[in-house]
């Protein structure tokens, strides 16, 4: 496999978690974020968005503050989606935020809103345009999948995707330049013809049209510690693998079996733009769960806000995020810094772990409230002090079964801890116990 250079992990796996943005005219239409897709909609008709955006509530101070609240330590923002749409000034196009009725460049103020906050900056980067006049249009996707094949050869006439290939290259020279340090470049995505081997882009893009190798070692020269994600369809590009919209159900490996940095990306419901109608929003609870889930399986978890039009974070979107922060303040121990547990733990029931290598403590997140002791399994004579993380306070527990107080041994070699009746008041309830050396 090819060495196209790698990016900095060592901050991302210690941060676990971030704020994915999706925002731009197609918030507008407020319907999935792919209507034009969904709703065949060409260009020309999709150009009303773009005459009338004007987000007169924008402020992305509130959504950098809302981030850090929520325990965000990076931010991830579509820089430009599958409309083709820019939120940055681009020389290379006139479809950008400055000549909507905003005027001006959006993605700035975002970027100093954060990077004020402490906040890491990710750039999201569509490498599919349904916008570019030298985008090759094709039958699998977008707007004019459905035209007929005489309709698509004319649309065709002229296009050149090279050209597109070197536009992109052209703005990611200024998104890597005009921005100062970026720490996540996150393309999205290929779907190559598999019949003509990647070739045909009227069925299909890859990195043939994308032109990845030229892109990533591009992107490598400009920014060289960058972070960039598995969607080049350039094997040995990606420093991490995006498994989107799932929860994998263990760590993530590479073809050779070796664990790779991951980064599930999820939505607070089932959109990634903001979706007025959409109704499957997940409850507190789920929020805080997915996210353990991610940590304790060694990945990050990129959690998606798509704000409104007019350029505010809705309550709902609000409460889940409001939700986080209420249990990051007292149990982001448990997630900064954190990965799966050592081998030879098997986590207990109705549980997950995460684990601190520095500090030697591993984390148990009590998914449902047991009566009112709970096996350890395989903990006994590794364990030095067990206590509630949210606060401090001791928790009993004991090595041997035989006191009559105690429930039976079940588990090998277990450590049973002792719990009060009544769950404390957290969603996820931590126990952060302190192992031996
Ligand atoms: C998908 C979608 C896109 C979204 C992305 C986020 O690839 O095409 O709309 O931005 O997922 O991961």
């Amino acid at each position: 496999m090819a060495d196209y250079g790698h990016g900095d992990l060592t901050w991302f796996q210690e941060a676990r978690f971030g704020m994915f943005i999706h925002w731009g005219i197609y918030s507008m239409p407020g319907r999935h974020e792919w209507i034009q897709h969904y709703e065949e909609i060409p260009a020309e008709k999709y150009q009303i968005y773009f005459d009338l955006f004007d987000p007169d509530m924008f402020q992305p101070v509130e959504w950098a503050k809302a981030a850090k609240k929520a325990g965000m330590k990076y931010f991830v923002i579509t820089t430009k989606h599958h409309d083709g749409f820019c939120l940055f000034d681009s020389k290379y196009t006139d479809f950008k935020a400055t000549n909507t009725p905003a005027g001006r460049d959006l993605l700035r103020e975002i970027v100093d809103a954060f990077r004020a906050e402490g906040i890491r900056v990710g750039f999201y980067y569509s490498l599919i345009d349904w916008h570019h006049p030298q985008c090759v249009v094709d039958n699998k996707i977008g707007p004019y999948r459905n035209l007929s094949e005489e309709e698509m050869a004319k649309m065709n006439e002229g296009r050149d995707q090279s050209l597109y290939a070197q536009y992109m290259r052209d703005q990611i020279t200024e998104l890597l330049t005009n921005y100062g340090k970026i720490d996540i470049l996150w393309f999205d995505w290929s779907y190559p013809d598999k019949e003509s081997d990647g070739m045909d882009a009227t069925r299909g893009k890859g990195r043939v049209q994308w032109e990845s190798e030229k892109l990533i070692r591009h992107v490598r020269s400009l920014q060289p510690d960058i972070i960039v994600d598995n969607r080049l369809d350039l094997p040995g590009s990606g420093d991490i693998v995006t498994p989107e919209q799932y929860t994998p159900d263990a760590e993530e490996k590479d073809e050779n079996g070796k664990p790779i940095a991951w980064e599930g990306c999820q939505t607070f419901s089932g959109s990634w733009w903001y979706f007025r109608d959409e109704l499957t929003w997940k409850s507190p609870e789920q929020c805080i769960k997915l996210l353990i889930d991610h940590v304790s399986r060694n990945g990050n978890l990129l959690m998606n806000v798509g704000p409104c039009s007019r350029g505010y974070i809705d309550d709902r979107a609000m409460n889940c995020l409001n939700a986080y922060g209420d249990w990051m303040k007292y149990n982001s121990r448990a997630i900064y810094g954190c990965g799966s547990a050592p081998a030879g733990m098997p986590v207990a029931t109705d549980c997950r772990y995460t684990y601190n290598k520095k500090t030697n403590r591993l984390y148990v997140h009590l998914y449902s409230w047991p009566f009112a002791h709970l096996q350890l399994p395989e903990l006994a004579g590794k364990v030095r002090y067990v206590q509630f993380l949210h606060d401090g306070s001791e928790v009993k527990w004991s090595e041997n079964a035989t006191k009559a107080t105690m429930c039976a041994a079940t588990a090998k070699n277990a450590v049973k801890v002792q719990l009060p009746v009544k769950k404390p008041d957290v969603l996820v309830p931590v126990l952060e116990v302190f192992l031996k050396d």
